[in-house]
Protein backbone atom coordinates (compact mmCIF):
# COMPACT_ATOMS: atom_id res chain seq x y z
CA UNK A 1 0.00 0.00 0.00
CA UNK A 2 1.81 3.06 -0.99
CA UNK A 3 -0.87 6.08 -2.11
CA UNK A 4 1.86 8.31 0.14
CA UNK A 5 -0.25 11.36 -1.51
CA UNK A 6 -3.37 10.21 -0.74
CA UNK A 7 -5.23 12.14 2.15
CA UNK A 8 -8.42 10.05 4.00
CA UNK A 9 -11.18 12.13 5.40
CA UNK A 10 -13.12 10.49 8.47
CA UNK A 11 -15.68 12.13 10.38
CA UNK A 12 -14.20 15.63 9.19
CA UNK A 13 -10.18 14.60 9.98
CA UNK A 14 -7.32 14.12 7.64
CA UNK A 15 -5.94 10.80 8.01
CA UNK A 16 -2.96 9.34 6.11
CA UNK A 17 -4.11 7.41 3.32
CA UNK A 18 -0.97 5.26 3.02
CA UNK A 19 -2.04 4.15 6.61
CA UNK A 20 -5.71 4.66 6.43
CA UNK A 21 -9.10 3.44 4.51
CA UNK A 22 -12.49 4.15 5.14
CA UNK A 23 -12.60 0.70 6.07
CA UNK A 24 -9.65 0.39 8.58
CA UNK A 25 -11.14 3.35 10.10
CA UNK A 26 -14.48 1.83 10.24
CA UNK A 27 -13.12 -1.68 11.73
CA UNK A 28 -11.64 0.72 14.63
CA UNK A 29 -15.14 2.30 15.57
CA UNK A 30 -16.00 -1.40 15.00
CA UNK A 31 -13.81 -2.85 17.78
CA UNK A 32 -14.65 -5.54 20.16
CA UNK A 33 -12.33 -4.76 22.83
CA UNK A 34 -11.09 -7.05 25.31
CA UNK A 35 -11.13 -6.51 29.28
CA UNK A 36 -7.59 -7.51 28.99
CA UNK A 37 -6.75 -5.15 26.55
CA UNK A 38 -4.04 -2.38 26.90
CA UNK A 39 -4.51 1.06 25.12
CA UNK A 40 -1.63 3.29 24.28
CA UNK A 41 -3.47 6.46 23.38
CA UNK A 42 -1.98 9.50 22.11
CA UNK A 43 -2.07 12.76 19.69
CA UNK A 44 0.92 12.38 17.41
CA UNK A 45 4.62 13.03 18.69
CA UNK A 46 3.48 13.28 22.83
CA UNK A 47 5.63 9.90 23.66
CA UNK A 48 3.65 7.06 21.80
CA UNK A 49 6.55 5.08 20.95
CA UNK A 50 7.76 5.54 24.47
CA UNK A 51 4.73 3.91 26.07
CA UNK A 52 4.64 1.68 23.80
CA UNK A 53 7.69 0.35 24.69
CA UNK A 54 7.56 0.97 28.63
CA UNK A 55 4.06 -1.15 28.33
CA UNK A 56 5.75 -3.92 26.33
CA UNK A 57 8.71 -3.88 28.57
CA UNK A 58 6.76 -4.33 31.48
CA UNK A 59 4.14 -6.68 30.67
CA UNK A 60 8.21 -8.67 29.73
CA UNK A 61 9.20 -8.02 32.77
CA UNK A 62 12.17 -5.63 31.87
CA UNK A 63 13.72 -8.60 29.45
CA UNK A 64 14.00 -6.45 25.73
CA UNK A 65 13.86 -9.57 23.61
CA UNK A 66 10.59 -8.88 22.21
CA UNK A 67 11.44 -5.08 21.76
CA UNK A 68 14.37 -5.45 20.18
CA UNK A 69 13.39 -8.54 17.74
CA UNK A 70 9.65 -7.09 16.94
CA UNK A 71 8.77 -3.60 15.62
CA UNK A 72 6.35 -1.64 17.80
CA UNK A 73 3.80 -1.41 14.66
CA UNK A 74 3.32 -5.55 15.36
CA UNK A 75 3.63 -5.51 18.69
CA UNK A 76 1.14 -2.46 19.58
CA UNK A 77 -0.32 -1.88 16.49
CA UNK A 78 -2.36 0.75 15.53
CA UNK A 79 -6.17 0.11 15.80
CA UNK A 80 -7.66 1.87 12.47
CA UNK A 81 -4.32 1.56 10.44
CA UNK A 82 -4.85 -0.77 7.25
CA UNK A 83 -3.17 -3.93 8.96
CA UNK A 84 -4.59 -4.23 12.65
CA UNK A 85 -7.15 -6.21 11.79
CA UNK A 86 -5.20 -9.08 10.14
CA UNK A 87 -2.43 -8.45 13.05
CA UNK A 88 -4.50 -8.93 15.70
CA UNK A 89 -6.48 -11.72 14.31
CA UNK A 90 -3.01 -13.71 13.78
CA UNK A 91 -1.56 -12.51 17.34
CA UNK A 92 -2.20 -14.83 20.42
CA UNK A 93 0.03 -12.49 22.67
CA UNK A 94 -1.72 -11.63 25.59
CA UNK A 95 -2.68 -8.81 27.05
CA UNK A 96 -2.97 -7.36 23.30
CA UNK A 97 -1.51 -3.84 23.74
CA UNK A 98 -3.12 -1.63 20.50
CA UNK A 99 -2.36 1.92 19.50
CA UNK A 100 -4.26 4.78 18.30
CA UNK A 101 -4.34 8.08 17.78
CA UNK A 102 -8.42 8.29 17.45
CA UNK A 103 -9.96 11.38 19.51
CA UNK A 104 -12.63 10.24 22.04
CA UNK A 105 -15.21 10.91 20.35
CA UNK A 106 -14.60 8.62 17.49
CA UNK A 107 -13.21 5.45 19.61
CA UNK A 108 -15.38 6.06 23.09
CA UNK A 109 -18.58 4.13 22.06
CA UNK A 110 -16.34 0.97 20.86
CA UNK A 111 -14.83 1.62 24.39
CA UNK A 112 -17.93 1.85 26.61
CA UNK A 113 -18.52 -0.39 29.05
CA UNK A 114 -14.85 -2.33 28.26
CA UNK A 115 -12.58 -3.05 31.16
CA UNK A 116 -9.78 -2.65 29.07
CA UNK A 117 -7.04 -0.40 30.65
CA UNK A 118 -6.16 3.13 28.80
CA UNK A 119 -3.09 4.82 28.84
CA UNK A 120 -3.70 8.37 27.74
CA UNK A 121 0.12 10.11 26.67
CA UNK A 122 -0.01 13.80 26.51
CA UNK A 123 2.50 16.08 25.98
CA UNK A 124 3.25 19.93 25.59
CA UNK A 125 1.51 21.06 22.56
CA UNK A 126 4.27 23.25 22.09
CA UNK A 127 6.83 20.71 21.55
CA UNK A 128 4.47 18.74 20.04
CA UNK A 129 3.89 20.94 17.25
CA UNK A 130 7.86 21.12 16.95
CA UNK A 131 8.31 17.57 16.99
CA UNK A 132 5.43 17.10 14.33
CA UNK A 133 6.82 20.02 12.38
CA UNK A 134 10.21 17.95 12.04
CA UNK A 135 8.50 14.71 11.45
CA UNK A 136 6.37 16.18 8.70
CA UNK A 137 9.80 16.85 6.69
CA UNK A 138 10.69 13.47 6.99
CA UNK A 139 7.51 11.29 5.99
CA UNK A 140 6.59 10.99 2.87
CA UNK A 141 2.72 10.17 3.63
CA UNK A 142 2.37 13.30 5.27
CA UNK A 143 2.01 16.56 3.09
CA UNK A 144 4.70 18.86 3.10
CA UNK A 145 4.91 21.24 5.56
CA UNK A 146 5.48 24.56 4.51
CA UNK A 147 7.13 27.37 6.79
CA UNK A 148 6.95 26.74 10.58
CA UNK A 149 4.67 30.17 11.19
CA UNK A 150 2.41 28.43 8.61
CA UNK A 151 2.51 25.19 10.13
CA UNK A 152 2.23 26.33 13.95
CA UNK A 153 -1.39 28.27 12.51
CA UNK A 154 -2.86 24.89 11.03
CA UNK A 155 -1.87 23.46 14.77
CA UNK A 156 -3.67 26.35 16.13
CA UNK A 157 -6.65 26.35 13.87
CA UNK A 158 -6.64 22.29 13.80
CA UNK A 159 -6.66 21.69 10.11
CA UNK A 160 -3.38 19.01 10.46
CA UNK A 161 -3.76 15.71 9.87
CA UNK A 162 -4.88 13.68 13.05
CA UNK A 163 -7.29 16.50 14.17
CA UNK A 164 -7.50 18.94 16.64
CA UNK A 165 -5.03 18.57 19.98
CA UNK A 166 -7.55 20.67 22.14
CA UNK A 167 -10.26 18.12 21.17
CA UNK A 168 -8.13 15.11 21.53
CA UNK A 169 -6.99 15.90 24.99
CA UNK A 170 -10.01 17.03 26.32
CA UNK A 171 -11.95 14.33 25.06
CA UNK A 172 -9.88 11.70 26.55
CA UNK A 173 -9.43 13.06 29.87
CA UNK A 174 -12.68 15.10 30.15
CA UNK A 175 -15.23 12.86 28.54
CA UNK A 176 -13.19 9.64 29.02
CA UNK A 177 -13.72 10.26 32.54
CA UNK A 178 -15.47 6.42 32.87
CA UNK A 179 -12.96 4.53 31.81
CA UNK A 180 -10.36 2.45 33.18
CA UNK A 181 -7.88 5.31 32.20
CA UNK A 182 -4.02 6.57 33.38
CA UNK A 183 -2.99 9.48 31.88
CA UNK A 184 0.85 10.10 31.80
CA UNK A 185 2.37 13.01 30.49
CA UNK A 186 5.66 13.17 28.15
CA UNK A 187 7.04 15.11 30.99
CA UNK A 188 6.61 12.45 33.66
CA UNK A 189 8.37 10.19 31.82
CA UNK A 190 11.28 12.48 31.14
CA UNK A 191 11.61 13.73 34.43
CA UNK A 192 10.79 10.86 36.07
CA UNK A 193 11.50 7.84 34.70
CA UNK A 194 11.23 5.04 37.15
CA UNK A 195 8.80 6.36 39.43
CA UNK A 196 6.24 6.54 35.86
CA UNK A 197 6.94 3.01 34.80
CA UNK A 198 6.49 1.97 38.84
CA UNK A 199 2.55 3.94 38.22
CA UNK A 200 2.22 2.59 34.77
CA UNK A 201 3.42 -0.98 36.15
CA UNK A 202 0.54 -0.28 39.35
CA UNK A 203 -2.22 0.57 36.96
CA UNK A 204 -1.60 -2.87 34.70
CA UNK A 205 -1.44 -4.83 37.94
CA UNK A 206 1.84 -6.36 36.15
CA UNK A 207 4.37 -5.68 39.67
CA UNK A 208 8.05 -5.24 38.64
CA UNK A 209 11.20 -6.57 40.95
CA UNK A 210 13.85 -4.11 41.35
CA UNK A 211 15.81 -5.39 39.23
CA UNK A 212 13.23 -5.82 36.46
CA UNK A 213 12.61 -2.07 37.13
CA UNK A 214 15.99 -1.29 36.20
CA UNK A 215 15.74 -3.46 33.08
CA UNK A 216 12.47 -1.25 31.96
CA UNK A 217 13.91 1.53 32.86
CA UNK A 218 17.13 1.27 30.90
CA UNK A 219 16.26 -0.14 27.78
CA UNK A 220 13.86 2.90 27.42
CA UNK A 221 16.44 5.16 27.83
CA UNK A 222 16.28 7.77 24.50
CA UNK A 223 19.78 6.54 23.89
CA UNK A 224 18.67 2.82 23.67
CA UNK A 225 15.57 3.27 22.05
CA UNK A 226 17.39 5.53 19.68
CA UNK A 227 19.70 2.51 18.58
CA UNK A 228 16.90 0.24 18.73
CA UNK A 229 15.93 -0.52 15.16
CA UNK A 230 12.49 -2.01 15.79
CA UNK A 231 11.71 1.66 17.44
CA UNK A 232 13.59 4.03 15.49
CA UNK A 233 11.85 3.53 12.36
CA UNK A 234 15.16 2.87 10.20
CA UNK A 235 13.30 -0.26 9.19
CA UNK A 236 10.99 2.10 7.43
CA UNK A 237 12.37 2.77 3.62
CA UNK A 238 13.74 5.89 2.34
CA UNK A 239 10.56 6.89 -0.10
CA UNK A 240 8.03 6.43 2.87
CA UNK A 241 10.27 7.98 5.28
CA UNK A 242 13.11 10.24 4.44
CA UNK A 243 16.10 9.17 6.82
CA UNK A 244 18.26 12.00 5.32
CA UNK A 245 16.27 14.54 6.17
CA UNK A 246 15.66 13.63 9.62
CA UNK A 247 15.40 10.81 12.22
CA UNK A 248 12.26 9.92 14.49
CA UNK A 249 14.19 9.34 17.45
CA UNK A 250 14.85 13.32 16.98
CA UNK A 251 15.74 15.02 20.29
CA UNK A 252 13.84 13.87 23.28
CA UNK A 253 13.80 16.85 24.72
CA UNK A 254 11.32 18.76 27.24
CA UNK A 255 10.84 22.27 26.31
CA UNK A 256 12.48 22.13 22.29
CA UNK A 257 9.73 24.72 21.31
CA UNK A 258 12.27 27.19 22.68
CA UNK A 259 14.55 26.66 19.73
CA UNK A 260 11.52 27.17 17.24
CA UNK A 261 8.78 29.95 18.69
CA UNK A 262 9.60 33.57 18.52
CA UNK A 263 8.17 35.71 21.45
CA UNK A 264 5.38 36.56 19.24
CA UNK A 265 3.79 33.63 18.05
CA UNK A 266 4.37 32.07 22.11
CA UNK A 267 2.02 34.90 23.11
CA UNK A 268 -0.40 33.81 19.87
CA UNK A 269 -0.16 30.39 21.03
CA UNK A 270 -1.14 31.55 24.90
CA UNK A 271 -4.25 33.23 23.60
CA UNK A 272 -5.45 30.36 21.82
CA UNK A 273 -4.40 27.79 24.05
CA UNK A 274 -6.21 29.79 26.92
CA UNK A 275 -9.41 29.95 25.01
CA UNK A 276 -9.56 26.85 23.66
CA UNK A 277 -8.57 24.91 26.88
CA UNK A 278 -10.93 27.26 29.19
CA UNK A 279 -13.58 24.44 29.58
CA UNK A 280 -10.62 22.06 30.53
CA UNK A 281 -9.81 21.81 34.29
CA UNK A 282 -6.24 20.05 33.71
CA UNK A 283 -3.77 21.72 35.90
CA UNK A 284 -0.41 20.72 33.37
CA UNK A 285 3.34 20.75 34.36
CA UNK A 286 5.72 21.08 31.32
CA UNK A 287 9.09 22.34 32.07
CA UNK A 288 11.77 21.01 34.01
CA UNK A 289 11.74 22.65 37.83
CA UNK A 290 14.74 25.06 36.70
CA UNK A 291 13.94 27.86 39.01
CA UNK A 292 10.45 27.13 39.08
CA UNK A 293 7.79 25.18 37.42
CA UNK A 294 5.56 26.82 35.00
CA UNK A 295 2.32 25.97 33.64
CA UNK A 296 1.99 26.16 29.09
P1 LIG B 1 11.15 14.79 19.39
O1 LIG B 1 10.79 14.92 17.94
O2 LIG B 1 10.85 16.05 20.17
O3 LIG B 1 12.54 14.31 19.61
P2 LIG B 1 5.61 9.73 19.07
O4 LIG B 1 6.16 8.41 19.41
O5 LIG B 1 4.30 10.05 19.75
O6 LIG B 1 5.56 9.95 17.59
O7 LIG B 1 6.61 10.82 19.67
C1 LIG B 1 7.90 10.99 19.15
C2 LIG B 1 8.65 11.91 20.08
O8 LIG B 1 8.96 11.20 21.29
C3 LIG B 1 9.99 12.38 19.48
O9 LIG B 1 10.20 13.68 20.03
C4 LIG B 1 10.94 11.34 20.07
O10 LIG B 1 12.29 11.74 20.07
C5 LIG B 1 10.36 11.25 21.50
N1 LIG B 1 10.80 10.04 22.22
C6 LIG B 1 10.62 8.76 21.89
N2 LIG B 1 11.22 7.95 22.78
C7 LIG B 1 11.80 8.75 23.71
C8 LIG B 1 12.59 8.51 24.88
N3 LIG B 1 12.92 7.29 25.29
N4 LIG B 1 13.01 9.59 25.59
C9 LIG B 1 12.68 10.84 25.20
N5 LIG B 1 11.94 11.12 24.10
C10 LIG B 1 11.51 10.09 23.36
Amino acid sequence: MARLDHTETFHGISFPGHLHTQDSLQFALKFRFQDTDILVVSYPKSGTTWMQEIVTLISSGGEPLLSQTVPNWTRAPWLEQYYAAAMLEASSIRPRVITTHLPHHLLGPALQGSKARVIYVSRNPKDVVVSFYHFHNMANFLPKADSFPEFLNRFLESTLHFGSWFDHIKGWTCQGAALNLLHITYEQMSMDLRGTIERVSSFLQRPLLEEELTNCVKHCSFSSMKDNKMINYTLVPNEIMDHSKGTFMRKGQIGDWRNMFTEEQNQYFHSVFASKMQDCPLQFVWEKPEGEESHT
